[in-house]
């Protein structure tokens, strides 16, 4: 199986902003401020309000997936062994793209989830403390479904067998600063996997990897993806 970890950076070529980078989220909100749980807890208008923001930019019609997304897909369709990816991000641009086994580890930003009654449901509006949930009627109680800071991601069961039988493992587009994702590439190389990295730069766990290639995602990725299409080396049948 091929396991795969995307991360902020696939998305950048799309429009959409790294958490990181200079130029990134994290350089214009504090992140204390808008992307914890206890922020939420402390003040959710201002919460509610960035995941606002954010959505927005995600509905713009300039953002679209981008050749990494697509080459992933493709992958996927093509290659004779499993692939699952794994992703960091809340936006949707890999389903657009086509990936079918995927896993939002941080959740989704265009779902909501009520805090009173646990429903779950696609969501483009913006959320206010005002907006009632579509199930239970209560004011109040919506939230982005996406995981904040100091919560637990989802699908941490499957991601950890996953690592146990990955025989490649490739992680794209992430700096290896948030936990538990930064660790996935020593679990599966502890496992017997191979570990690649694809990024812009060497990411803070670059020692974990066996072999680094760096560029742009919609250059580096659509290229392995054609490699690893065409040689045994990466797609094995077994
Ligand atoms: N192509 C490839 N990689 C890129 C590109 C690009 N065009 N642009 C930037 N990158 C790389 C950066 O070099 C950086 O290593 O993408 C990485 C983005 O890192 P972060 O901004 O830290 O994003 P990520 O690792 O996904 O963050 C993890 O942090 O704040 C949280 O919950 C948020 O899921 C997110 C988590």
């Amino acid at each position: 199986m091929i396991l795969i970890l995307t991360g902020a950076g696939i998305s950048r070529e799309s429009g959409l902003d790294t958490f990181r980078d200079p130029d990134g989220i994290w350089a214009r909100v504090r992140m204390e401020d808008v992307g914890t749980a206890g922020a939420y807890a402390r003040n959710p208008e201002q919460v509610l309000a960035f995941a606002n923001t954010l959505r927005r930019e995600l509905l713009a019609p300039r953002i679209a997936p981008n050749a990494a997304h697509h080459a992933l897909a493709r992958l996927e369709r093509e290659s004779r062994e499993a692939v699952l990816l794994v992703t960091q991000n809340v936006d949707n641009l890999h389903e657009r793209a086509g990936s079918v086994h995927l896993l939002h580890m941080h959740g989704e930003l265009l779902k909501i989830r009520c805090t009173r009654c646990g429903m779950v449901r696609q969501w483009e509006e913006d959320v206010t403390l005002a907006t009632a949930c579509p199930e239970c009627a209560e004011r109040g109680r919506l939230r982005p479904h996406i995981v904040w800071f100091e919560e637990t991601p989802f699908h941490l069961r499957e991601i950890e067998r996953a690592l146990a039988r990955c025989r490649v493992f490739v992680s794209i587009g992430t700096s290896g600063n948030v936990w538990p994702a930064a660790g996935f590439a020593g679990q599966a190389r502890a496992g017997g996997a191979f570990v690649l990295e694809l990024n812009l730069e060497r990411s803070l766990g670059t020692r974990a990897f066996h072999e680094g290639r760096y560029g742009r995602a919609t250059e580096i990725v659509p290229a392995w993806v054609e490699e690893a299409l065409a040689t045994s080396r990466w797609t094995s049948s077994t």
